[in-house]
């Protein structure tokens, strides 16, 4: 993995033993995490600055589906610790996770994001992201109305 020693972080595949460091990061998604580090299937990168981690992100390979018969990576738990943002460490994460996306034939990155989350958005967007297609959602009870009859 590439250093960016200049920036004193480095970006490194994550191993079981940060799995304790990368929950107090973001605690949600420790499923996915597990997966991530059992599977080949998915890279989990965690940013490293001495004995320290500064964020995380992890990718995977989506099989085409009947919304593209492209080759994309969906990326996930991107997370940065609130101390360190603002210096790139999320981009270098992300970068990456281009990069072995790219090498696995996966021609884009995908992400899900809620669009509550405006500093998300931002930084998707600087790095390139942008709107492909919209989720919308509707609470059942609003729709399910009485029964007929
Ligand atoms: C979103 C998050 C991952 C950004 O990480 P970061 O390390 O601070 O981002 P970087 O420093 O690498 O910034 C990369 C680019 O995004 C932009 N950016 C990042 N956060 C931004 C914000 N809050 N507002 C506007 N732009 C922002 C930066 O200006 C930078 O642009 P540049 O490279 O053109 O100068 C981090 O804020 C975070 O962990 N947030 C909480 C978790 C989250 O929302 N994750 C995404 C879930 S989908």
């Amino acid at each position: 993995m590439k250093e960016a020693p200049a920036r004193g972080f480095r970006v490194r595949p994550a191993l079981a033993g940060d799995l304790p460091e990368a929950m107090e990061l973001a605690g949600e998604a420790e499923a996915r995490y597990l997966a991530a580090l059992q599977g080949g299937a998915d890279l989990h990168l965690v940013a490293e600055q001495s004995d320290r981690l500064l964020g995380m992100g992890l990718a995977r390979i989506l099989v085409p589906s009947s919304m593209s018969d492209e080759r994309a990576a969906e990326v996930s738990n991107v997370y940065v610790r609130p101390d360190a943002r603002g210096l790139g460490v999320g981009r270098a994460l992300v970068s990456a996770l281009a990069r072995w996306s790219r090498e696995r034939g996966a021609r884009r990155l995908v992400v899900k994001t809620y669009t509550q989350n405006e500093e998300a958005l931002r930084f998707w967007e600087a790095l390139s992201f942008r709107p492909r297609y919209v989720q919308m959602t509707a609470l059942t009870e609003d729709l399910a109305g009485r029964e007929p009859g």
